[in-house]
């Protein structure tokens, strides 16, 4: 069965980026000129993902507004014959069928996935956290699709990361398994989510794209609350890998060597903002330019 549906979820409160997101969505946030948002169902559509799924909240319309038609903007721009800005206004409502649901409550990722059952029903699909933007250049989600089809489990995606860094993480213990296609497809053996650094079983921090078996809904449903007291996805996975093939179980591990930013934090916030508009042809040559400039102050 070929996947194409997409779980976003993007209920979450954007504490990290307060004052902004007081009133804005922390998806909305520009990464360059786009919303962030749009970079993720951007690559969920690229990946064969038509049927988009976003979980929202309260004080979230703007997510719903910014994949709408904008007929007086739209109208004015024609009008001026501003084509090409016109065609930016309209790439958001032309990626794909975009659905939204809300989260009603905040009771963790696993609780939000949650609330794509009845959409999704029962055929595998992706999950794509809003907050973790992979470069468009390096190939991470149809490597996932394809090790799903292949598997018939739940696959997630994995990244080294410095240990100090892993009880920021949901953390996976991994070993080899047949019919990978090279040493990073791995099968997940346990899952613990956010580990201190001496408890951790690896330096495999979970990353936020999922491939995941329908069977998930059932093992959510029957998921007590853990970390900070919500029901995590990664307590549900580390229930699958647990289970027989027949009963939905196994879950595989892809290892991510390409470009990841999270843009949650506000430090990799700048620098994923730095490290995409240095490579966009428009702003690129003359913003490499000036940055070239500016490092050489920052050493005097
Ligand atoms: C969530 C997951 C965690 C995962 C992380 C990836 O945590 O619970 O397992 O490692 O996303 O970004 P959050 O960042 O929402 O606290």
């Amino acid at each position: 069965m070929t996947i194409h549906k997409a779980v976003i979820p993007a209920a979450g409160l954007g504490t990290r980026f307060l004052p902004a997101t007081k009133s804005t969505p922390k998806e909305m946030l520009p990464v360059v000129d786009k919303p962030a948002i749009q970079y993720v169902v951007e690559e969920a559509v690229k990946a064969g993902l038509d049927d988009v799924l976003l979980i929202t909240g309260r004080s979230k319309r703007t997510l719903a507004d910014h994949f709408d038609a904008v007929p007086e903007l739209e109208a004015a721009l024609e009008a001026k014959g501003d084509l090409e800005r016109l065609a930016k206004v309209r790439e958001s409502t032309e990626l794909g069928h975009v659905h939204f649901v809300r989260q009603g409550q905040p009771k963790g990722l696993g609780h939000a996935v949650l609330q794509a059952k009845h959409h999704v029903g029962q055929e595998p699909f992706a999950v794509l956290l809003g907050d973790d933007l992979i470069d468009e250049r390096d190939e991470l989600l149809s490597t996932m699709l394809a090790l799903q089809e292949r598997t018939g489990g739940s696959v997630i995606a994995l990244l080294e990361v410095p240990p100090a860094q892993i009880s920021m993480y949901g953390c996976a213990a991994v070993e080899p398994f047949d019919g990978a296609a090279d040493p990073d497809q791995v099968r997940i053996t346990a899952l613990v989510e956010k580990p201190p650094a001496d408890e951790a079983p690896s330096n495999l921090a979970i990353i936020g794209r999922y491939v995941l078996h329908p069977a998930v809904f059932e093992v959510l449903e029957n998921t007590a609350p853990g970390r900070g007291g919500e029901i995590q996805l990664t307590d549900a996975l580390a229930t699958l890998a647990g289970l027989p093939a027949s009963e939905g179980g196994g879950v595989y591990g892809v290892v991510f060597r390409g470009r990841r930013y999270d843009t949650g934090d506000r430090l990799d916030y700048l620098k994923a903002v730095v490290q995409i508009a240095v490579d966009r042809p428009d702003l690129g040559p003359d913003f490499r330019a000036w940055l070239g400039e500016f490092s050489q102050t920052l050493s005097d």
